[in-house]
Formats: structure tokens, sequence, C-alpha cells
């Protein structure tokens, strides 16, 4: 059954009292005091937190705290940190074609999927799907914040590439589900919300970015930024995936999801270039900067990401806060080692 998660520092103990108290009065103030460090897991969980009152909601949590004004209003006091410290670290954006462009012909074989195809075990490729069923197990809900912020053919081609991502009118195909049933094949549980006990920061700041830009209209351009990045590098990497999990002994279920992407996304990085980016820069120029920033930011947290998997990998240490069952131990067990009926 899905529970709370554990607090990770002031903030986030802020938030779970608040919310598991009972409905909300009205008088809330909570106080949006924490470390300091937006990339924290505090002030990440934190802000998870507040995001998933408008999206699953929490378990047990009365809905009406969705709308507390208290509540919003520590929303906003981690919003604007994080935003501010994501900003610093993409740094000066540059312009929109020269991005995409990058896109498209980075390889991406240095990040997390290149190194669970050519040394990872399979230990890490399980920690992987853990660290992204914080998204993909939700695929493609924050995107959807941004429908009904653009307008014209922008609007109708990104519901054609989001009508896909929820199975086109096949509930079983919907990417969700699939990636359900491959945490399944891989031995994981694959209720939402099961590991984010488990989860870092570098993996739920990817996430809350979504959000962010999703819930935000002054934000919207971000959006589809950040949106483009996902469905632009999407291929090479599902096909790198799919091959690491085949060789890592995934059954058919166990890289359905990844080889779904390898096609999927091959169609909806072309239509979310020419449909929505093209389109929509075409009708609201001025968006263009921020697109490009989405982009942009997107990779930065996903190289934060990929750094603190990789990092920890090296180091034959579990990225996880709390490692799998097959992961290395505390006690520094070597990884390669598992124990039986795992
Ligand atoms: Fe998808
Ligand atoms: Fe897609």
């Amino acid at each position: 059954m899905r529970r709370v998660p554990a607090a990770r520092g002031p903030l986030s103990t802020g938030v779970l009292e608040l919310v598991t108290a009972g409905p909300p009065d009205g008088t809330a103030r909570p106080a949006a005091a924490g470390d300091g460090d937006p990339w924290g897991e505090d002030h990440q969980l934190a802000l998870h937190l507040c995001y998933e009152l408008h999206d699953r909601g929490l378990p047990g949590v009365d809905p009406g705290w969705e709308w507390d004004p208290g509540l919003l209003g520590l929303r906003r006091a981690l919003e604007r940190p994080f935003l501010a410290a994501v900003r610093a670290a993409t740094g000066p954006v540059p312009p929109l074609a020269e991005l995409v462009d990058g896109l498209l012909t980075a390889p991406g074989e240095g990040g997390p999927s290149g190194y669970l195809l050519a040394e990872g075990e399979r230990w890490q490729a399980r920690e992987y799907l853990v660290h992204r069923s914080v998204y993909h197990l939700k695929e493609a809900d924050p995107q959807l914040w941004l429908l009904p912020r653009i307008h014209g053919p922008a609007q109708a081609v990104l519901m054609a590439v989001t009508y896909d991502e929820y199975g086109a009118g096949r509930p079983e195909r919907a990417h969700a589900l699939l990636f359900a049933r491959m945490m399944a094949d891989l031995g994981l549980e694959a209720s939402y919300g099961h590991y984010l006990d488990a989860v870092p920061a570098p993996a739920l700041a990817a996430v809350n970015l979504m959000t962010l830009f999703g819930l935000h209209r002054s934000l919207r351009g971000a959006a589809v930024g950040q949106f483009a990045a996902i469905e632009i590098t999407s291929p090479p990497g599902a096909a790198r995936l799919a091959a690491a999990l085949e060789r890592l002994g995934a059954g058919p279920d166990g890289t359905l999801f990844y080889r779904e992407h390898i096609e999927a996304d091959a169609v909806h990085e072309q239509l979310v270039r020419r449909g929505v980016i093209d389109e929509l820069t075409a009708a609201e120029p001025e968006l263009a900067q921020d697109i490009a920033f989405g982009l942009a930011a997107s990779a930065t947290v996903d190289d934060r990401f990929a750094a603190h998997l990789l990092d920890h990998w090296r180091a034959g240490r579990s990225s996880l806060r709390s490692p799998l069952p097959d992961g290395p131990g505390r006690s520094g067990r070597p990884s390669g080692v598992r124990p039986s009926g795992v």
C-alpha cells in the first residue's frame, strides 16, 4: 500500500506534518527555512510532495491541501531558488536551432544507458528503473499541463504525441503501464510511489523540473523545450537500454517499454520539431528563447542525474538512498554478488 515518504529535513518535515494533520483550515503558514541547498534531498522532496498534491495526491492526505494558500506560498518559496539554481547551472543558452541540432547528433553513449549496455550489472539496471519510475509510472502527466497553454497547430500536434504516450486508444499500450510491466519483469514492485523513499534528489529534480515548467504558464516555452528534449534524445538511449536489459536477462516484458520508444520517439522527434517547435515559434517567436532554455535545463538536470548514477556505480556503491536487496550494501559488499532468491 502506498505510504507517505519519510521526511529528509525541516522542509519536508514541515510539509508532511501539515498535510497529515487533517484537512486545511486556511491558517497554515509553513516555514520555508531549509538548509539552503535547492538541489538537496530535503528541498527536492518537499517540492515533490507539494507537486504530488496537484497530481496523484498523497495517501491519506486531504486533497484540499492542493490549493491551500499557505502551502502554495511554501511551494513558491521552494520553486524560486530551484529555478534560479537550474538557470545558474545551465548558464548562457545557445540559440534554439543550434541546441536542437546538437541534440540530434549527440550520441549520449557516455551516460547511464551507455554504461548499462557496456558494463552494467543487473542490480544497476534495476536501480535505473527505480529512479526513472518516479516519472515513467506517470508518463506523460507532467507534460499534459502544457496542452491548454499553447494553441493552434502546435497544440494539435502535441495532443497527437501525448495520445501515443497513453497508448493511442489501447490502454494496455500506455507507456506508464509498459514501464510497470518492465519493472515487474525485473523483479521490482511496480506500484506508484513504492520506491520514493529510496529515490535521491538528483532523480527527483528531473521530475520536479517537468512539473515546475508544466504548472506555470509563464514557463510554457520551457515546458515545450523539456518535452522536446525527451522526445529527441529518447530513441538512441532507448535502443541502448533495451539491448542492455536483454543482455542482463530481461524477458520480452522487460524490454517492451524501451523497444516501444525506439520507434515511437523516432516519429515523435519529427512531430515535436516540425509540428510543435517550428509551429509554435512561427506563431509566437518570443517563446523561442524559453524553449531553448527548457531544452538546455533538461540537459542540466539529466547530466546531474547521470553523474550521480555513474559516480556511485563506478565506486561500486548503490545510487539509491537505500539499496535494493541485490545491490551493494552499506557494508560495501562488492557488486555482482547476489543473494539467493533475488
Ligand atoms: Fe513514452
Ligand atoms: Fe514519446
